[in-house]
């Protein structure tokens, strides 16, 4: 999301009162520096979320919720990034700057939208002039209102429909190319990706189109050969990755103002069909397993969400996909339910028979995501046995530890030792065991555990402005060492934007794999006051510097021969060592 300034992101955060912008929705008590609350995200009796107007960060003890104003925002008010920039811009008084960085690229980009755009309008007037297609939707129970909706549109038979009506010159050919709505042949000519099929736009958290969907007309031959696959979709391109979209998300953001729960459904049809019938809540995956990207968006826009999949080993193989990208986002609150439907039914297909109450009573019949979880991990698995027993433990142990902690991790944890029958210590939910070794190593790429280059970080985030006496270039910077690049990086950021504090610095990482990370340091109780950290921090260069150093003396020495210059080199470094 390259569209807003990140140093407008920074200065957005550090202008904005924390303590009330959250204490305006959740009471909090002033406890010393900080300010405390019951967490609005997990239910608890004594409070353990906590605002520290310093840090301009919030966090929770309880659940682990954590994050800036703007993080908050998100989470709360369930806003979407941009929204959540508009409402803090709205509050400071400030405004929004679009589209001031590199320009060039977010021309093409745009231009790529008016492309897109154009194509979707081109295809809803098609359909209005071909009757063939209206019956197709008529013939399927979908109205014109749901078709209008939706914007169904229809890609007419013939090669250069499209490419004629909007390629006007060589600069619109090539934009309709690289935004996928031309095809090439091998001989180089491009032609109509989308022809003789009605049209299903994808459309972007703004409502853009940005890539489109095609069903054949009429039935697909046997082998699907004649016809093509009955659906085709847009490749991937700059402006759409099936992996992080969901089809109908737009839609169903414009007919609620809070979405109650979404249903997750594989096809286009299902979705607009769910939607004619009254079930407004739909959205699908394009083709694709449920992404750790689906599941952050399905949660970031509901509480509850349910997971609809054939029931036949296929569909069974989806869900548990699904699970495995849901189990890490599970934060108190949130629900997961599976439901499987019976054999040769989709939803469209359901729907049209029962109607949206039947619909919604199969939906209260869902399983939910515990229930799916130990039937499929016990699934193969003789309980009766020790054997067994100590078998299903070792299976659900790891998928178990990805639960965020609260209560149903604590739960999940807690049924796994009714069905084992193996006492889990009381604190073996709530307190990860040691990280396997496997899992460590990965970890140590970016986010090293007990070493200098973590200490370092860990001053850096508590108060940022430490690291502006350590200045570019950094003397460690070819230090082998895991977490240095994120050090650099952090060092970097803060440079960029000396008033950052640590909300607006994890704000930076957020959505990265190194986010959880940080969070964690961020909380970590570092004793003592600013100069003393100062101290620490240029203690700790210091000994980064002598490290590389180190590390080069015995590359040098492990080298041979050595050029006059690296010899000259090994000599300094070695009497730099002395002293
Ligand atoms: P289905 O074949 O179950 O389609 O594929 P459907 O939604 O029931 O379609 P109708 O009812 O015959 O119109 C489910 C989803 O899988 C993807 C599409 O996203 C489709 O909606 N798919 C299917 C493809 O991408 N390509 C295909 O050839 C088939
Ligand atoms: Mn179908």
């Amino acid at each position: 999301m390259a569209r807003i300034p990140d140093a407008f992101i920074d200065d957005l955060i550090a202008r904005t009162d924390i303590v009330e912008l959250i204490g305006s929705r959740v009471p909090l008590k002033r406890a010393g520096r900080e300010h405390q609350g019951l967490c609005p995200f997990h239910d608890e009796r004594t409070p353990s979320f906590t605002v520290s107007p310093t840090k301009q960060f919030y966090h929770c003890f309880g659940c682990g919720a954590h994050g800036s104003a703007l993080r908050f925002l998100m989470e709360f008010e369930r806003l979407e990034f941009l929204d959540a920039v508009e409402e803090l811009a709205r509050r400071a008084g400030m405004e929004v700057p679009r589209e001031t960085r590199s320009r060039n690229e977010d021309g093409h980009l745009r231009r790529m939208y008016d492309t897109l755009a154009a194509a979707s309008r081109w295809y809803v007037a098609q359909l209005a002039s071909h009757a063939t297609a209206q019956q197709y939707f008529k013939r399927r129970g979908i109205d014109a209102a749901t078709c209008e909706r939706f914007s169904l549109g229809y890609a007419p038979e013939g090669f250069d429909g499209l490419k004629n009506a909007l390629g006007h010159d060589a600069d619109a050919l090539r934009l309709l190319e690289s935004s996928g709505m031309l095809a090439k042949s091998d001989g180089g000519h491009v032609y109509d990706r989308f022809r003789e099929r009605v049209m299903f736009p994808i459309h972007d958290r703004r409502g853009r189109p940005i890539a489109f969907g095609g069903r054949v007309l009429g039935k697909t031959t046997a082998d699907g050969r004649e016809a093509g696959p009955k659906y085709l979709n847009s490749p991937e391109t700059p402006l759409f990755h099936k992996g992080r979209e969901l089809y109908g998300l737009w839609q169903v953001r414009q007919a609620h103002s809070k979405i109650p729960r979404l249903i997750v459904v594989e096809g286009y049809m299902d979705v607009v069909a769910l939607f004619q019938y009254g079930v407004t809540t739909a959205v699908a995956t394009l083709g694709t397993a449920t992404t750790p990207e689906h599941a952050e968006l399905l949660f970031r826009n509901a509480a509850d969400v349910f997971f609809c999949f054939d029931g036949d080993a296929a569909g069974r193989r989806a869900a548990w996909k699904a699970l495995e990208s849901v189990l890490p986002r599970m934060k108190d609150g949130r629900q997961a339910a599976f439901l499987f439907l019976p054999d040769g039914e989709d939803p469209d297909s359901l729907v049209r028979k029962e109607g949206s109450a039947g619909f919604e009573a199969r939906l209260a019949q869902a399983e939910p995501l515990s229930e799916f979880f130990f039937r499929e991990q016990g699934a193969d698995i003789n309980l009766h046995t020790l054997d067994g027993r100590a078998r299903l433990a070792e299976h659900c142990k790891p998928l178990l530890e990805k639960i965020p902690d609260g209560a149903f991790r604590d739960l999940m944890f807690q049924r796994l030792s009714e069905l084992t029958g193996l006492a889990a210590s009381p604190h073996a939910a709530t307190i990860p065991p040691p990280v396997p070794p496997a899992a460590a190593r990965r970890h140590s790429n970016n986010t090293p555990r007990r070493s200098l280059v973590r200490q370092i970080i860990t001053l850096l985030l508590h108060n940022p402005a430490l690291g502006l006496r350590v200045e570019p270039p950094y003397a460690f910077a070819a230090l082998r060492l895991p977490g240095i690049e994120l050090l650099i990086e952090v060092l970097d950021l803060i440079h960029a934007s000396p008033s950052l504090r640590t909300g607006g610095l994890l704000e930076h990482f957020a959505g990265r794999e190194e986010a959880d990370a940080l969070g964690k340091l961020a909380l970590i109780d570092i004793p003592g006051e600013a100069p003393i950290w100062q101290q620490e921090l240029d203690d700790a260069i210091v000994q980064l510097i002598t490290q590389t150093r180190q590390q080069r003396i015995e590359e040098l020495k492990a080298q041979s021969p050595l050029s006059a210059a690296e010899k000259n080199e090994l000599r300094e470094l070695l009497l730099a060592r002395v002293d």
